[in-house]
């Protein structure tokens, strides 16, 4: 019989490739999504890539009810893949209560639930926004974490330690928590990919709106960081990378094969690319025009971060494939489809 994966914020952007793999690789999956930042439609091209339906429920598991009547319906479930969770970085700094109230409350319900229900493996999204602007370059799992620099960054380090906490206290419990460095791209098939609501804070969905006519033009935030093109370096992954490394850790988990009960990985490609250098790929690529201009600085980022990925590599057996080439591709070919163009 196949194992069964919860998978909250299945329907979102990281999720939805997650929820593909994992069908891939033989999981049952059922998403629990509240569609706060996500389309129902999500699920049926999820269908047209695997022809698999995952399993969906709309629910909202900040709030306890909605949580403990998920955890009684299904009783299948061997794992908990939690991605759900509000992301902005700036909109958290507006609205803090709403951040910390989602972003914890949400993982708090689901690992009470998990230990009334004995289920006792969990995959968490983290983020590399807990190492902040480290001393030293490429930043390992050793790497000392950095005060937060906005309350979506705390809720992650806020997180993390709740799962050591709690795993130290449930000793049965075993939780991973991925450090994502920049997720971009969209599949293959250009069937999912990223929606973002109004104007996007992210890089690359700026540029292929910008490529596809809908914003006038890329603003590339400083170019006077102490960088050899003195714009802001980020190790950007592919979206597909990223999701099998959750299948891995999964795996992992399912079969015994952790360290400890309390985890926690880089997930990047080891690389850091330049703003300029992620343009000039995309431009070179896609061949197609992409004005841009050099502003002020943007508040509260980082010059410059990327992984050491060796332990993920060792640990998990995984490692990112793809190029930023093909990847930058596959997210104008996302814009493309999404835009009828
Ligand atoms: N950038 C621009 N112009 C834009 C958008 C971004 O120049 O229109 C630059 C940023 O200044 C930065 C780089 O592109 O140098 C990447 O910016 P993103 O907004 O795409 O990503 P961030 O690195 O700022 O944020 C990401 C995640 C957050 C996470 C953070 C951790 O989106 O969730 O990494 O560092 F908190």
């Amino acid at each position: 019989m196949s194992k069964q994966i919860l998978v909250t914020g299945g329907t979102g952007y990281i999720g939805s490739h997650t929820v593909v793999e994992l069908q891939k690789s033989g999981f049952e999956v059922v998403i629990a999504d509240n569609l706060s930042n996500s389309k129902a439609e999500v699920v049926d091209s999820i269908k047209e890539i695997t022809g698999i339906e995952p399993q969906f429920e709309k629910t909202d598991l900040s709030i306890k009810d909605q949580s403990d009547a998920l955890f009684n319906k299904y009783k299948k479930i061997e794992a908990v893949i939690h991605f759900a969770a509000y992301k902005a970085v700036g909109e958290s700094v507006e609205r803090p209560l709403e951040y910390y109230n989602n972003n914890i409350n949400s993982l708090i319900n689901i690992l009470s639930n998990m230990r009334e229900h004995n289920i006792t493996n969990m995959v968490f999204s983290s983020s590399c926004t807990v190492y902040g602007q480290p001393d030293k370059l490429p930043v390992t799992e050793k790497t000392p974490r950095k005060e937060a620099e906005s309350p979506y960054g705390n809720t992650k380090a806020i997180c993390e330690d709740i799962m050591r906490d709690f795993c130290k206290a449930n000793t049965n419990i075993k939780c991973i928590a991925l450090r994502y460095f920049n997720p971009i791209g969209a599949h293959e098939s250009a069937l999912i990919g990223e929606l973002p609501v109004g104007v996007p804070n992210n890089l690359v969905p700026f540029i292929t709106q910008t490529a596809a006519g809908i914003r006038k033009e890329l603003s590339i935030f400083g170019d006077d960081y102490n960088t050899p093109d003195g714009t802001a370096i980020r190790d950007y992954i592919n979206v597909t990378d990223l999701s099998r490394a959750h299948v891995v850790s999964i795996d992992r988990l399912i079969k015994n094969r952790n360290k400890n009960n309390y985890e926690y990985f880089n997930v990047g490609t080891g690389n850091g690319l330049s703003v300029m250098e992620l343009v000039k790929t995309f431009i070179k690529v896609t061949g197609v025009k992409l004005p841009y201009k050099i502003v002020e600085r943007r508040e509260g980022d980082i010059e410059k971060i990327w992984a050491d990925t060796s332990y993920a590599n060792k640990e998990l057996g995984w490692e990112a494939t793809k190029t930023t080439e093909e990847t930058l591709l596959s997210a104008w070919k996302w814009e493309k489809k999404i835009r009828s163009l």
